[in-house]
């Protein structure tokens, strides 16, 4: 018999309003909204009054509330809500990619001490099944690696400025204006919201709880007209890919980079807010997720998802985790990339180990060369800042 859902929202902006309409079509299901607790008193809502309260406590306190749906954009108050409900034995579903991927070890602690179910799929590529398959599916076969395209609105401005030739700033408001955005756009362009879904993918795909700060982030915001126009000339696209890799022995890298993509790839025709997702393994060789990312609708569907498992009291349980096969994270890894450039100081702290192409024109200069990401990783506070964009070219090198 599948358990009657009572339900105490948190949050009734995009990702809420977009749950309370796919809740309202589905008829199947068990699960009702019992309260809704918002932040903002002065905001008019477009359903009954009655349903919303300030104080959280009148949903974590009230005993008939059996699942805490937590969709609010503070993660430290998202935390001591998400948090808070465990503790009194409620099931938790969000969509809080920051919160979890900042807090994960803890919140997954606490979820196997309260006996509770804690369940994220919306937090990651937006409509996209990965986190559950690759919990279920993909739970024997090693991996090679899992990349793809997880944030819809650095998605969306490198796509419009590529076929519509605008400017990025006109292309970050439209991003805004969409509701696909965060509230502070930067976790988007520098990549930020990408790397959170990297550390949540990585717990599922290899087990390893990895802490944001160490995985190398180089958004889009440093994009130019020119480097758009170079990856165009080579018949490519740029785009943000986040990616884990298995390395040599029980070893995992990950970074997250704008890459070139060529035509006939997966990723090439992945456009606006959609997210793909590659799987890669030895005996199924690849497969491609392919969904909207981000958006209201799309997002509260993959959290309708996670309410309907937990009316069978589904909850993940980690496999990969306690299989154990991945021990290490390690940032030893080479990577081929294009470097454009403006002054040659900008260079000085790379240490490319060989450089295959090197270009010096009147406005830009670039370089194509093979660098350790371990040396990347130590200059990376310095590069937002320059005059520079970095582009893994994704080739294979000696
Ligand atoms: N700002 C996020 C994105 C929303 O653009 O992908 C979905 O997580």
């Amino acid at each position: 018999m599948k358990t009657k859902l009572k339900l105490g929202l948190f949050g009734y902006g995009i990702v809420g309003q977009g749950l309370h309409d796919v809740l309202n079509s589905n008829s199947g299901l068990r699960a009702e909204i019992a309260r809704i607790c918002v932040k903002d008193r002065s905001k008019k809502r477009r359903i009954s009054m009655d349903y919303f309260t300030y104080d959280k406590n009148d949903l974590l306190n009230d005993p008939e509330i059996n699942l805490i749906v937590e969709l609010i954009d503070d993660a430290d108050e998202a935390f001591s809500i998400v948090t808070a409900a465990m503790k009194k034995g409620k099931n938790v579903v969000t969509a809080n990619k920051k919160m979890v991927a900042e807090h994960l070890k803890e919140l997954v602690q606490l979820q196997e001490e309260t006996n509770t179910s804690f369940l994220y799929e919306a937090s990651t590529c937006g409509s996209i099944p990965i986190i559950r398959n690759l919990e279920e599916y993909y739970d024997n076969e090693m991996l090679y690696s899992v990349r793809g395209i997880f944030n819809g609105s650095s998605n969306y401005i490198l796509s419009k400025m590529f076929s519509d030739g605008k400017d990025f700033d006109s292309v970050l408001k439209e991003a805004q204006d969409l509701g696909y955005a965060e509230t502070d756009p930067s976790l988007d362009v520098d990549g930020i919201d990408a790397k959170y879904k990297l550390i949540i993918i990585t717990l599922h795909a290899y087990g390893l709880f990895i802490d944001p700060k160490d995985v190398f982030t180089f958004g889009i915001s440093n994009i130019s007209n020119y480097d758009i126009n170079y990856a165009r000339e080579k018949g490519f696209k740029i785009k943000l890919v986040p990616t884990v890799t298995k390395l040599q022995d029980s070893d995992i890298g990950m970074h997250v980079i704008p890459r070139f993509i060529s035509n006939g790839k997966f990723l090439y025709n992945v456009d606006n807010e959609y997210n793909g997702v590659i799987a890669e393994a030895a005996f199924f060789d690849k497969q491609f997720f392919y969904g909207k990312g981000a958006g209201g609708h799309p997002t509260g569907s993959a959290v309708l998802s996670d309410i309907s498992a937990c009316t069978y009291d589904y909850k993940y349980e980690y496999k990969k985790k306690n299989q154990q096969a991945i021990k290490n994270y390690s940032s030893d890894l080479l990577l081929e990339i294009y470097l454009r450039y403006h002054d040659k100081s900008d260079i000085k702290d790379f240490n490319f180990k060989s450089v295959s192409e090197y270009y010096y024109g009147s406005k830009h200069n670039f370089l194509i060369g093979v660098i350790n990401l371990k040396d990347l990783i130590k200059i990376q506070d310095k590069l937002k800042s320059r005059d520079i964009f970095i582009v893994n070219t994704g080739r294979k090198f000696d």
